[in-house]
């Protein structure tokens, strides 16, 4: 089979990571961005097509305020630190999710990346941050029911339409790191047949290697959509 066009990382157990070196969770979530920025470096090189990693959860709200501000100042960070690196490699960065609900200093770093990317060519990176699969479809319905008004004959289509990238092709591959075998409501939609890859290695870990043997797997793998493989 063909390598994946698009590949989505539930990138999990930063904080098990810093636990099991007795470091505090924020340790782990700066070792995490080293790693993201080694994981969306090695799937340019792969020659993935678009990237959609899961930066924060609409349901990471939960966690203490310390930890949500650290990981909302590790989000500034990373998007105003790595425009040379993504004009270099030709990156262009999208957003997933509720943007509205964001602080408004991120949400601004947020659409400038965008807006200063958006002419480039090579790997799409779409960063999931206040993301939540169940958010996005009821997003998508209430844009559709705005712009359209009779709901009775809403369809496959129409919500495919008003996600937050329709552009986008749905994930061929689910990553997640941390041995979890749950999607965390990430991409419940564009997810339905998606092959889905769980390593046991915590986010912090991961390198190249990892996501070529994730790819290398998908890549044996047997996709029937519904259908019966092999049909003569
Ligand atoms: C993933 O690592 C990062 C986010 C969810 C933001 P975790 O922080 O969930 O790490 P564990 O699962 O507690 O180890
Ligand atoms: C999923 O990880 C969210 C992200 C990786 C951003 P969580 O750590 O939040 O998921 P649960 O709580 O283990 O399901
Ligand atoms: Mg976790």
């Amino acid at each position: 089979m063909q390598k994946p066009v698009h590949v989505g990382i539930i990138m999990d157990g930063n904080g098990r990571w810093a636990k099991q070196r007795g470091l505090v969770r924020t340790q782990g979530h700066l070792e995490g961005l080293a790693a993201a920025k080694r994981i969306v470096k090695a799937a340019s090189d792969i020659g993935i097509k678009y990237l959609t990693l899961y930066v924060f959860s609409t349901e990471n709200w939960k966690r203490t305020a310390e930890e949500v501000g650290f990981i909302m100042g590790l989000i500034k960070q990373y998007l105003r630190a790595e425009f040379d690196f993504s004009k270099k490699n030709k990156i262009r960065v999208r957003h997933a999710g509720d943007i509205t609900a964001l602080p408004k200093d991120i949400q601004k770093e947020i659409i400038d990346t965008i807006k200063d990317t958006a002419d480039f060519e090579g790997l799409q990176v779409v960063l999931a941050i206040n993301y939540g699969g169940r958010d996005e479809i009821i997003r998508a319905v209430r844009k559709f029911a705005a712009a359209n008004g009779d709901m009775e004959k809403i369809s496959e289509k129409d919500i495919c339409a008003y996600l937050d990238n329709p552009d986008i092709p749905d994930p061929d591959l689910i990553i997640r790191s941390a041995g979890e075998y749950r999607t965390s409501n990430f991409l419940l939609w564009e997810g339905a047949y998606s092959e889905f890859y769980i390593s046991k290695k915590f986010w912090p870990d991961w390198d190249k290697e990892d996501l070529e043997a994730a790819v290398e797997d998908f890549m044996t793998r047997d996709r029937r959509f519904g259908s019966v493989a092999n049909q003569e």
